[in-house]
């Protein structure tokens, strides 16, 4: 069955939204420079002939991931789960935030894995010497795993955490039998990654050469853990495919294509004046994919001395610290909400006969239901008394197939509201720049 679509709600979007509206009803004389520059964006990303054209292989990634590549690397990922209480992915930046994002959106909340599967770990994303410390500890007691993701095959913080847990397996297990339970995730001929994988005989998943770390969630770079983990990486596959044919049917029509719809919001934001996009959750389970998202847009579109700066909240919590910034600080912020229409469990309020705690007036209702009224009350003091525009992203429920649409939409659009800006959505220069200075400091 196709994934459910996503929609986009413009009610609260102010301005913005009734910019979006005009230039999709085709009247907006005076929006017609940012209406152009998108279109020209959206041909600029289908000749493939923009700035960065060698890194667009995450445009056809869904369709042409065949399902006996997706059964391969479900059998491998089986022998791991057998004898593995948990499973280390090693990875920084689009290394490992894609599946992490995945794993935290459908793993039950009050368990280590997903149905029978392993605690996941990560580890390479930091250089914290107490964190390594007591993964090391901790992983002492326990059958476990490793997979290497670095596309390059040389970044430091993955390539000190890989030296330090792969000595830690080999001491635990032996060398043989730490081979069998390593997996590296990176280049296909470059790096030290992959000669030292070649060396040692571990099972190794190529990166494709033509897609960049950030939009490498739906390679074996996110595939091989979720299937770890125990997603159903076919119906994210499949959910990423769909919204990959939807976007290619819809083509430049301002109507049906939601992606250009989103980077025309967030553009004209940006354009008047906004410095800050919020990506903002009413569920915790969806807190990893706002470090996606961030990871996404900030590398993807801050250059040049541009872009909006993207940030994030969890609500209803963040209502209670950040809430007062928001709806008075500034007036610097958009919000972009993923909005979730319908989640999986029920619970009810209960009826307190004393109603000590003066709740009755919800009684009888789902938490769902107060979590909806929260969100529309939140967006309408956001919006009509804050001035902070707000767009919803309705997601249908939190399952594989539309978080595979969520991510294709948000790369597609991220790809777009780049070259709407004018600058390369696919290279990211000024983050060599701390490496430079550290690799000074240490005598590299
Ligand atoms: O988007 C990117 O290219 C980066 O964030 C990389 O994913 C990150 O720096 C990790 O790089 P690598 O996979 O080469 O270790």
């Amino acid at each position: 069955m196709e994934a459910p679509k996503l929609e986009l709600d413009f009610t609260y979007a102010l301005q913005a939204g009734k910019a979006v509206q005009q230039i999709m009803q085709g009247a907006a004389a005076e929006e017609r420079q940012l209406a152009d520059e998108l279109q020209q964006a959206w041909r600029t990303l289908q000749s493939r002939q923009g700035a960065g054209n060698d890194f667009l292989g995450w445009i056809d990634l869904p369709g042409r991931t065949s399902a006996a590549e997706l059964q391969a690397m479900q059998a491998r990922a089986a022998e791991l789960r057998a004898k593995s209480q948990v499973f280390v992915c090693i990875g920084i930046g689009g290394s490992y935030l894609g599946a992490k994002a995945i794993i935290e959106a459908l793993k039950p909340a009050f368990s280590l894995g997903l149905s029978g599967g392993p605690e996941i770990l990560y580890a390479g994303h930091q250089l914290s010497e107490d964190y390594m410390h007591e993964l090391l500890a901790y992983l002492d007691g326990r059958d476990y795993s490793l997979c290497i993701i670095s596309k390059s095959g040389t970044t430091t913080e993955p390539a000190i955490a890989f030296r330090l847990l792969r000595a830690h397996l080999e001491k635990k297990y032996g060398k043989e039998e730490a081979r069998t339970r390593i997996v590296a995730i990176t280049d296909a001929r470059k790096g030290a990654m992959r000669q030292l994988a070649d060396r040692e005989g571990y099972t190794a998943y190529v990166v494709p050469d033509d897609v960049g770390g950030r939009f490498s969630v739906l390679t074996p770079v996110g595939l091989f853990p979720l299937a770890v983990a125990g997603i159903d990486i076919q119906a994210l596959v499949q959910g990423a495919a769909a919204e990959a044919a939807d976007v290619a049917e819809a083509g430049n029509d301002w109507k049906r294509n939601r992606c250009l719809q989103y980077a025309c919001y967030r553009q004209w934001c940006y354009r008047h004046g906004l410095g800050v996009e919020l990506l903002v959750n009413y569920d915790p389970r969806l807190i990893y994919m706002a470090e996606w998202w961030k990871q996404l847009y900030g590398e993807s579109e801050g250059k040049e001395g541009k872009g909006l700066f993207p940030a994030s909240v969890s609500f209803t919590t963040d209502l209670h610290s950040m809430g007062q910034y928001i709806q008075q600080g500034p007036r610097m912020l958009c919000e972009t909400v993923l909005s979730l229409a319908q989640g999986h469990a029920v619970v009810e309020i209960p009826t307190d006969a004393e109603n000590g705690d003066g709740m009755n007036f919800v009684a009888g209702r789902r938490m769902s239901y107060v979590n909806a009224k929260a969100e529309e009350a939140t967006c309408t003091a956001h919006s009509a008394e804050g001035g902070v525009p707000v767009l919803r992203v309705v997601l249908p429920t939190l399952d594989e197939g539309v978080l595979g649409r969520l991510i294709y939409f948000f790369e597609t659009a991220c790809a777009l509201s780049g070259y709407s800006m004018h600058v390369n959505p696919f290279d990211q220069p000024g983050v060599e720049a701390y490496k430079k200075q550290m690799f000074k400091l240490l005598g590299k």
